[in-house]
């Protein structure tokens, strides 16, 4: 599942975050080329704003083309927070599916490996698998006012990303109790189940600012 239902808030472009060109393509362009290389995905259900289904489907059936992909691509109108989004994914999942990797659109430019290292370890016997990197800044809890109430040890922190790996049975149990949580895992660790960290990759970064768009067009050799 590839949620790319936001407005990019952040971002303040004239067109919705996923649909923002980057080096020619929109995000979720790039987005959906990463998702569709990867061997082990069957179906790919795309989240988007109701206004874009039709440019999504255009976007879908053109990478569809370029990479050659096997799979079918289902457009749904997503909600008003990332939970519904995801929520409105679930239902759109063909009946056979076991295993289901939420995707952000805006994390355009995961490498395929790291879609591989989740699908291998929910494949392994795990219930939910999520990529993270090392925290590089020392982070601080604070409360209200701002005064440190603590300091985490920062080998045991991981910054993390998508896609996130489930469980299709658990990712939809979690899901049904609440959805709002920044991240699915949130939710699956709520119901008391093991999430896995896995090694995720700087280069799958979110775009959430004119910064990060930058950054991204570096990663790709060009100048935004
Ligand atoms: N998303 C979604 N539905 C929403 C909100 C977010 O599908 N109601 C998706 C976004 O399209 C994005 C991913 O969830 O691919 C991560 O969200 P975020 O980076 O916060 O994107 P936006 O919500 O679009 O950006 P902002 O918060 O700046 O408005
Ligand atoms: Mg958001």
């Amino acid at each position: 599942m590839v949620v790319a239902a936001g407005s990019g808030s952040r971002l303040g472009a004239a067109v919705p975050k996923a649909f923002v060109p980057l080096a020619g393509v929109p995000l979720l362009g790039h987005a959906l080329r990463g998702v569709l290389s990867c061997a082990a995905v069957s179906e790919v259900v795309l989240v988007v704003p109701a206004a874009q289904v039709d440019t999504a489907g255009a976007i879908a059936e053109a990478v569809c083309r370029e990479v050659g992909a096997r799979g079918v691509v289902t457009v749904v109108v997503g909600g008003a927070e990332r939970g519904d989004s995801v929520a409105a994914g679930l239902g759109a999942l063909s009946d056979g599916v076991e295993v289901v990797l939420v995707h952000d659109a805006a994390r355009c430019l995961t490498p395929v490996a790291v879609f591989d290292r989740v699908v291998a370890a929910v494949e392994a016997g795990a219930v939910a698998v999520v990529p993270g990197t090392p925290v590089v800044d020392t982070v601080k809890q604070v409360d209200p006012d701002g005064v440190v109430v603590a300091t985490p040890d920062r080998s045991t922190l991981r910054a993390v990303q998508t896609p996130q790996g489930f469980r299709r049975d658990v990712l939809v149990r979690a899901h049904a109790t609440s959805s709002d949580a920044t991240d699915d895992a949130g939710l699956v660790e709520r119901l008391g189940e093991p999430v896995l960290v896995v090694d995720g990759d700087p280069r799958a970064l979110k775009v959430t600012t004119s910064a990060d768009l930058e950054t991204a067009a570096r990663l790709l050799g060009v100048t935004s």
